[in-house]
């Protein structure tokens, strides 16, 4: 016999006897190859055989390195030995609603279980075991069966029923309803308490159970849901039954601790808990008389909330203070309530040499008001002598009070030749007014309403009187434009004027003045009113300017002598008072170029020659005087008092005496005569050529 697993494998060994002994006799099943060994092997005449009969022996021996254990077998016969039969058994199949659970496989001597789905219980054997049965390798039983798990009928409930009442096999995963019967009109209703339906179930998978308590019917009440400092929001009715459920809701001012909804429980009762409303605010602050509160924002006040009070204009909580704070304690109170705020008071004003009047009061207050009139003699300065103060919203006197001070006077107004025509009072203390007049034969310069300012001083200044000219003059047929005023100061004019067809003799205006600066009289005397008439003028072989036919006081003509005659005496003559002309008419004589009184023209060029001149009577004159003007002639017929001389050489001295007075003969001349001008330069231009001739003549 080999030493299977010496040593080391007694275990086995002793396991592989058990089996061996074990072991059943078999019929002609066939072994196939005998098993291999670490420690042992076949020996030689049993090697390569992979088939044996049933009873054929195999035997082994030791492998080199091992020994033999004396107490282990060596041999293993086909049929007795398991080892040596492993032909399996057939595959079992499976039960309905169950499976078959492998273990390994289906070899001789395994054994396989089977179980069932779930809600199915096994009947028979759970177990089958593969053995020989007659020398056939089989199965040592059927196989079980599975059959649904049964309940028992659901319970009978009072007051309600359930579906399928009629039914009597409730098996595993079956379900019912319950419901409760209804009630006649005005009885509670029943409440399904409980769930309404339950099914049927297992919990070890042999007996069917229910999965809960059948539900019940009864009648549940829960109590109205009252809630202190809160109201019912949703959900109110007049009886609450099983799972009514109510919502709730706060008053104001107070907080929900709780849930803010119930359900009415089968036991009556509601849950969660109804909630409570607490109160998570103090009240209004409480009014203060003559205070208002400041930024009050909203109206819920929780714990700790201050409110500023602040006084109205004028008032105060104390001395100096015009806020007040409250705060909101924890038990929702107000901390306190403010005193009222009081009127401000004003002192009593001390008026030195003054007194109040209609001093009813002992003590004034804001908005109060008071007169002060300071005593005679006295004013305030700069207010007269009354005042009304009023007492302001800090206490003060307003305007402050003021010291009544010995009053002040204006000097008495003192105006030459015035009078005080009114005075608003006689002392002439600050604030008088008076209006000054002046006496008769003066007039009133400035303002004649002036007052007496705070700094003692007359405001508009004091006026004075100024002395004023007599009327003036009245004349016989005529009148003066002064008559409807009444006082002539110094500057008045007056103009006169004449009746119709009269002549005004004299000067129209006078005016008022002073010589000497005291007395004042006309400027000069009254003019007259007379006719005065000239006779006419007539100037043999002349003419006069303008043509006129009568010749009043004032008129004046001018003269010129007809052609070839001469103007002797003033061109020119004025009709005068006494009916005469002023200067005596003139006359004309037969003669050159004198015929013209009046000025005229010059132009004077000095050349190394001489002189060239054109000019009026005065020059000539002067000239001829010299002798030695040599004449040219008269420029134009037209203009015969222009004419041109050429003065010698030798007479330079002469011509510078005439560029001297040059300026005298250039007055008056008439744009006409430029003419005459342009005619006296053409001349000039020919003299000069004349003068290249008489050169040339001279050197030839
Ligand atoms: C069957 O299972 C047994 C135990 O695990 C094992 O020894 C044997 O070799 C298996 N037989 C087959 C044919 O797989
Ligand atoms: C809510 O009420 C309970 C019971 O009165 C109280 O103990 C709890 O402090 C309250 N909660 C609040 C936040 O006030």
């Amino acid at each position: 016999m080999p030493a299977l697993e010496l040593g080391r494998q007694r275990d086995r060994t002793a396991v592989l006897g058990l089996f061996l002994a074990a072991a059943l006799v078999a019929v002609q099943s066939v072994c196939n190859a005998p098993p291999r060994f670490p420690s042992a092997e076949l020996k030689e005449e049993y090697q390569g055989i992979t088939s044996f009969s049933y009873n054929s022996k195999v035997e082994y021996v030791c492998r080199p390195g091992y020994i033999r254990n004396v107490n282990a077998r060596s041999t293993l016969i086909c049929g007795r030995h398991k080892t040596l039969s492993s032909k399996p058994c057939a595959y079992p199949g499976e039960p309905d609603n169950g499976r078959l659970v492998v273990a390994e496989n289906f070899s001789f001597g395994s054994t396989v279980s089977f179980t069932c789905n779930t809600g199915y219980r096994l009947v028979g054997n759970p177990q089958i075991q593969c053995m020989l049965k007659n020398g056939v390798v089989t199965w040592d039983r059927d196989i079980p069966i599975c059959e649904p798990i049964p309940c028992l009928p659901p319970p009978k409930i009072a007051n309600g029923e359930h579906s399928d009442a009629d039914k009597e096999l409730f098996e595993y995963g079956a379900s019912v309803t319950y419901w409760c019967h209804t009630v006649r009109r005005g009885e509670t209703p029943f409440s399904l308490v409980g769930d309404a339906s339950i099914f049927c179930t297992t919990t070890d998978n042999i007996n069917g159970v229910w999965n809960k308590p059948a539900p019940e019917c009864k009648v549940v009440n829960c109590e109205y849901p009252s809630v202190k400092n809160g109201k019912v929001l949703s959900g109110y009715r007049h009886t609450y039954a099983y799972r009514d459920t109510v919502m709730f809701d706060c008053n104001f001012r107070y907080t929900m601790n709780g849930s803010e909804t119930s359900t009415c429980k089968e036991n009556g009762l509601w849950d969660p808990p109804l909630p409570l409303c607490q109160l998570s605010s103090c009240d209004d602050p409480p009014d203060v008389r003559n205070a208002f509160k400041a930024k009050l924002a909203g109206n819920l006040f929780p714990v700790d909330t201050i409110i500023t009070y602040e006084c109205k204009e004028g008032h105060q909580f104390s001395p100096g203070e015009n806020t007040w704070h409250i705060k909101c304690l924890p038990g929702f109170t107000w901390s306190e309530t403010p005193q009222p705020c009081e009127r401000i008071h004003c002192p009593n004003p001390d008026v030195k040499n003054g007194k109040l009047l209609n001093a009813l009061r002992e003590n004034y207050a804001y908005g109060d008001t008071l007169e002060i009139t300071c005593n005679d003699g006295y004013a305030f300065k700069g207010h007269g002598n009354s005042i009304v103060l009023q007492c302001s919203s800090d206490g003060r006197w307003d305007p402050e009070v003021l010291e009544c001070t010995p009053e002040r006077h204006c000097p008495r107004p003192d105006t030459a030749h015035g009078t005080e025509v009114y005075n608003s009072r006689n002392d002439y203390t600050v604030g008088t007014q008076v209006r000054l007049g002046c006496d008769t034969g003066y007039v009133l310069r400035g303002q004649d309403l002036t007052e007496c300012q705070a700094d003692a001083s007359w405001a508009p200044p004091l006026p004075f009187c100024d002395k004023v000219c007599d009327p003036p003059p009245q004349i016989t047929n005529g009148q003066h434009s002064g008559l409807r005023t009444e006082k002539f100061p110094y500057g008045a004019e007056v103009t006169y004027s004449c009746a119709e067809g009269l002549s005004l003799i004299g000067d129209a205006s006078i005016y008022c003045t002073s010589d000497d600066g005291v007395n004042l009289a006309w400027s000069g005397p009254a003019p007259e009113c007379r006719v005065v008439r000239c006779p006419k003028p007539t100037v043999e072989r002349g003419r006069m300017t303008p043509q006129r036919f009568t010749f009043p006081y004032g008129v004046a003509v001018q003269f010129s002598c007809d052609e070839g005659f001469v103007l002797h005496g003033d061109a020119e003559s004025r009709c005068l008072a006494d009916s005469a002309w002023h200067p005596p008419l003139p006359t004309c004589q037969p003669g050159g170029y004198q015929t013209r009184a009046d000025s005229g023209i010059a132009l004077v060029q000095l050349h190394e020659w001489g002189c060239f001149v054109t000019g009026g009577l005065g020059l000539t004159e002067g000239l001829r005087q010299e002798g030695d003007a040599q004449h040219v002639g008269p420029c134009s017929s037209l203009m015969p008092s222009v004419f041109v001389l050429v003065l010698l050489k030798k007479k330079r001295d002469t011509c510078e005496k005439i560029l001297q007075n040059r300026e005298a003969f250039q007055c008056g001349v008439p744009l006409t005569e430029l003419k005459t001008l342009l005619e006296v330069q053409k001349l000039y231009l020919e003299i000069q050529k004349l003068e290249r001739d008489l050169r040339s003549t001279t050197n030839g």
